[in-house]
C-alpha cells in the first residue's frame, strides 16, 4: 500500500509560499537568492501591513516582524534585521543604522565624525533572521556577525550602506572593495542565511513530493 506523508503527494507543481516581511523588492530578491536551493517561493508582504520595529535587539526585531506578518496573513513568514555596531560608539548606529542620517553618504560621515581619531575602531555587522509559522510562533531564529574595523575615510565603490568604511583585516579590503561573492561568503547576512539553510524548519510545508 502507498502511504503518503503530510504535504507530500499533491504538490508536484509548485513551491510553498513564504512571505518576506519587507516591501522592498531588492531585499526580497537578495533573500530569494540565499534560499535558492530550497523549495520555497518568497512573496513581498502587502505594503499597507506595517510592523513597527519596537524591539531592542536585531534578533527580537526579526522575530517580531516575522511573527506579526505570519499572523496577519495566516502564512509562513521570514524577516531579517541588520545593522552596524561600532564598539567605541557603544554599539551605535546599531538598531538605528538605516535612520542614522538621511543618505548613505551622510550616515557614513556621521560615523566618521563621531569616531574621530579614536584608536579603537573595531566594529561588527550583525544580521538576524527569523521564520514564523501561521500562528506567529517562531520556527527558526539565528544571527550572523562579521567583525571588522572602521577606516578613517571611505574606500571602494561596491555594495551599499556603510560598506566603504567597513574594513575586514583578513581580506585587506572594505566590503565595498569586495566582489559580491566575496562579500556574501563572509558577511553577516551570508553567515545568517547559511544558518537558515542548515536549520531550515522541518515542519515547513514542503511542496516537493516525497516517494514513500
Ligand atoms: P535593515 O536590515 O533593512 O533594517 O537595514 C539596516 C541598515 O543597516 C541598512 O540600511 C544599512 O545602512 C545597514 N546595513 C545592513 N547591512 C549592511 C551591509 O551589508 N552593508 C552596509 N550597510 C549595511
Amino acid at each position: 500500500m502507498l502511504t503518503l506523508t503530510p504535504f507530500s503527494a499533491f504538490h508536484f507543481d509548485g513551491m510553498s509560499i513564504l512571505i518576506a516581511a519587507t516591501s522592498n523588492p531588492g531585499k526580497l530578491a537578495e533573500m530569494q537568492a540565499y534560499l535558492a536551493s530550497l523549495p520555497c517561493q518568497l512573496q513581498l508582504k502587502p505594503p499597507d501591513l506595517d510592523i513597527e520595529e519596537t524591539a531592542t535587539t536585531f534578533l527580537a526585531n526579526a522575530c517580531l516582524k516575522a511573527s506579526q506578518v505570519a499572523k496577519a496573513l495566516n502564512q509562513w513568514a521570514i524577516a531579517d534585521d541588520s545593522g552596524l555596531a561600532v564598539d567605541a560608539l557603544q554599539g551605535a548606529p546599531g538598531l538605528y543604522s538605516a535612520r542614522y542620517a538621511p543618505t548613505d553618504a551622510e550616515r557614513i560621515q556621521r560615523v566618521l565624525t563621531e569616531l574621530g581619531d579614536h584608536p579603537h575602531r573595531q566594529a561588527q555587522f550583525i544580521c538576524a533572521v527569523a521564520i514564523a509559522r501561521l500562528d506567529g510562533s517562531i520556527a527558526l531564529q539565528c544571527e550572523g556577525r562579521c567583525a571588522g574595523e572602521i577606516l578613517t575615510e571611505a574606500r571602494g565603490t561596491g555594495g551599499f550602506g556603510y560598506d566603504p568604511i567597513f574594513y575586514v583585516p583578513e581580506y585587506q579590503k572594505t566590503f565595498a572593495e569586495m566582489t559580491p561573492d566575496e562579500k556574501h561568503r563572509i558577511s553577516h547576512r551570508g553567515q545568517a542565511f547559511a544558518q537558515v539553510l542548515a536549520q531550515w524548519p522541518p515542519d515547513f510545508p514542503s511542496a516537493l513530493p516525497t516517494i514513500p
